[in-house]
């Protein structure tokens, strides 16, 4: 039952001075999807990566392209995102007045719309937007930065959101990002994590190869899933 808990890559963690080469190790390790961290300065007080460099890696691999949108006004970026050839894109909920408009743009564009929480926001937020969302994305990290510890109230947040989604009848599926670990992934599976970012917490782990941290990834949620429904 793993493949029912897929893993992608945060780029953002991976060594910028090989990026080709991490993303042939990533797919022979069995990598579902890189994930792209969008940052503008002003909705995190960090900067990451633009269309070029998502434009220019869409040209070498075929795994999916998940881009987390962390910028103010997103409404500004996502039909250029979808043009370069993306299968998942999320808005965070705190970063537009017009969430809900944002997301159905991502869907109409034929894109899955995933709604993003920082930890401080509660699951209720999602009550109007699941009829149109295909995920929610909850964020363990105050988004901006690889390398945090987990806001410990917003890993059990991933149970009610779970929660709120079985109430409202809904398909939706729940990505977990932020301090995805060894020790953490199986908590947030149990939780109701079906989507995990592996970043410097478990895919590119210091002193460990990307093979062998996926594999790692891989056993720890083995074990998690046995005994879960999903
Ligand atoms: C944080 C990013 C994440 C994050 C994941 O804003 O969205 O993708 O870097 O990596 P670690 O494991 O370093 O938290
Ligand atoms: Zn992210």
């Amino acid at each position: 039952m793993s493949e029912s808990v897929k893993v992608f890559a945060s780029v953002m963690c991976a060594n910028w001075c090989n990026l080709e080469g991490d993303i042939r190790e990533l797919e022979s390790a069995g990598i579902d999807g890189l994930h792209f961290d969008i940052m503008d300065g002003h909705f995190v007080p960090n900067l990451t990566m633009g269309f070029d460099i998502v434009r220019s890696l869409r040209q070498i691999t075929q795994l999916p392209f998940d881009v987390h949108l962390m910028v103010e006004e997103p409404e500004r970026y996502i039909d250029r995102f979808v043009q370069i050839g993306i299968q998942f894109i999320s808005v965070h909920f705190e970063s537009t007045p017009h969430v809900h408009r944002a997301i159905r743009q991502v869907k109409d564009a034929g894109v899955s719309a995933i709604v993003a929480l920082n930890p401080a926001t509660p699951p209720c937020v999602i009550d109007y937007l699941l009829e149109d969302a295909d995920g929610v994305l909850v964020m363990t990290v105050n988004p901006g930065f690889s390398g945090q510890v987990a806001v410990s109230a917003a890993v059990r947040k991933i149970a009610d959101v779970k929660e709120r989604i079985e109430q409202l009848g809904s398909n939706a599926f729940i990505q977990v990002d932020g301090n995805v670990s060894f020790e953490l992934a199986p908590i947030m599976i149990r939780n109701g994590a079906r989507i995990l970012v592996g970043g410097s917490s478990s895919v590119f782990v210091k002193g460990m190869s990307i093979s062998e941290s996926v594999r790692e990834l891989r056993h720890v949620i083995m074990s998690a899933v046995r005994g879960v429904r999903v």
